[in-house]
């Protein structure tokens, strides 16, 4: 019998062997361990596909699209995975976009998001030749037109809009509602404005609309309400402007599970949702743009996980123990930041019985550096490695050098082999960048 409940976080792919170690993808972690060192980031690439592969086949009919969520996570060898997946990709940055490009992902799957984009980072994108501006405020439109001007052919863009949906959520992931930095608000002038100049602008070509109402959902109704306010705004500029919108995005947002016993809607319930929610809205409005979402957590987040070396161990009587391993907020910001769950397991020795209590702590100097509060391992001794379950989603994405401390090495297992996406950051990197008085 395993240690935890943590089976319940097992995915299809990973088991426990018969040396009593976590196997993902079919390789034991003790050896990736011996082989790439703590802290690892171990990606399932057949849970990765799988994914992609439920939300398109799911969504993906009808013209409607799937882009991931680039800021989930992203490396190259990712790019490369999600282009043979069919997937579009969401960028929000230059460097995203960079990424992208150097993996060669098509440019005319790809959406250029962002709630303040540079002159720069536009250019970037035009010469590019991206296939979509996800565009967010007056001062990014002001400065489109004018770059629109010297690109070969018009712009496709999407006009970000704040729906008022609040979503149920983590405040700092929630991004629908009136009062928040993204988008155009539906009640005031500007959203006109844009449309208006939008339309008349033989530079650009807008296509619809886009809302993204938060991140980490779990009560699917609110998607809902936003195909349905969406759609209500989409025929109120039809109607005005006797334009067809071509497209509406709804943004990403779907929950993942991220102890055993946490409810989440699955990708299917959350498609078949906005298709139904979305058909109806069609046929009583005369609309028939094609879907677009932008999941990326869902995706992501529970084919990762992160393996620690156990190192100093300190019992307070009474009150508690702390374990300390050799990464923390460094590679997973998402505790300290957002109040975050996770479950873990000792992946050396995954089939003994539970004997304590235990809080995980990180080795940067902070008292807020903990990764877990309060979970039942085995008896805990440094130098066990120590899995941290559904890590894949906003975590090396987020990553610092605090302490300069190197980032992780990512790898990817898939039956039974692994191959590195990223190396581990040096000391050398470290100072790469550094220069001497
Ligand atoms: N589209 C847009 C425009 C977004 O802003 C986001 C996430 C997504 C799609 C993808 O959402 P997802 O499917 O991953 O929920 N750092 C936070 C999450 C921030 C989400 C930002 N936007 C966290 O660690 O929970």
């Amino acid at each position: 019998m395993a240690s935890t409940n943590c089976e319940k976080l097992l995915t299809a792919t990973d088991r426990i062997n018969e040396f009593g170690h976590l196997e993902i993808g079919g390789c034991d972690v003790v050896r990736l361990v011996e082989q790439y060192g703590t802290p690892l980031i171990v990606y399932d690439e057949t849970l990765i596909r799988d994914n992609c592969r439920r939300y398109t086949k799911s969504l993906a009919k009808d013209g409607h699209r799937v882009a991931y969520a680039g800021k989930a996570f992203l490396c190259v060898a990712l790019c490369q995975i999600l282009a043979e997946e069919g997937m579009f990709l969401d960028v929000v940055s230059g460097g995203e976009l960079y990424t992208a490009l150097t993996a060669k992902f098509p440019v005319e799957r790809i959406y250029f998001h962002g709630n303040n984009k540079s002159a720069d980072e536009i250019a970037m994108g035009i010469k590019a030749g991206v296939a979509h501006f996800v565009v967010d405020n007056l001062y990014e439109y002001s400065l489109l037109k004018t770059l629109a001007r010297e690109a070969p052919r018009p712009l496709s863009i999407l006009l970000r809009v704040a729906l008022g949906v609040d979503a149920a959520t983590h405040r700092y992931i929630r991004t629908g509602q009136h009062d928040s930095k993204f988008g155009f608000a539906i009640t005031g002038k500007d959203l006109d404005f844009v449309v208006a100049g939008a339309l008349s602008d033989q530079a650009l070509l807008l296509e619809g609309f886009h809302s993204h109402i938060g991140s980490q959902i779990t009560n699917l109704g609110v998607f809902r309400q936003a195909v349905e306010i969406i759609f209500e705004i989409a025929r109120h500029y039809r109607d005005k402007h006797g334009w067809q919108p071509t497209e509406i995005n709804l943004g990403g947002g779907l929950g993942v599970k991220y102890l055993p016993d946490d409810e989440a809607s699955s990708i299917e319930d959350l498609t078949g949702l906005i298709l139904e929610t979305a058909a109806k809205q069609m046929a009583a409005g005369g609309l028939s743009p094609r879907l677009t979402i932008e999941p990326g957590r869902s995706i992501i987040a529970p084919a990762g996980t992160t393996l620690y070396t156990v190192g100093s161990i300190k019992n307070i009587p009474e009150v508690r123990t702390y374990v300390a391993v050799d990464g923390g907020m460094t590679d997973n910001p998402r505790t300290a930041l957002y109040q975050a769950k996770y479950a873990c397991m000792l992946a050396n020795r995954a089939t003994e019985p539970n004997e304590g209590v235990y809080s995980i702590a990180g080795k940067s100097c902070e008292s807020g550096d903990m990764l877990i509060w309060d979970h039942p391992l085995p008896a805990v001794k440094s130098e066990d490695i120590l899995a941290v379950f559904v890590t894949g989603a906003y975590n090396y994405s987020m990553a610092s050098n605090y302490n300069r401390l190197p980032r992780p090495a990512v790898v990817l297992v898939k039956d039974g082999t692994a191959s590195i996406m990223i190396e581990r950051e040096t000391y050398a990197d470290l100072v790469r960048l550094d220069r001497k008085r």
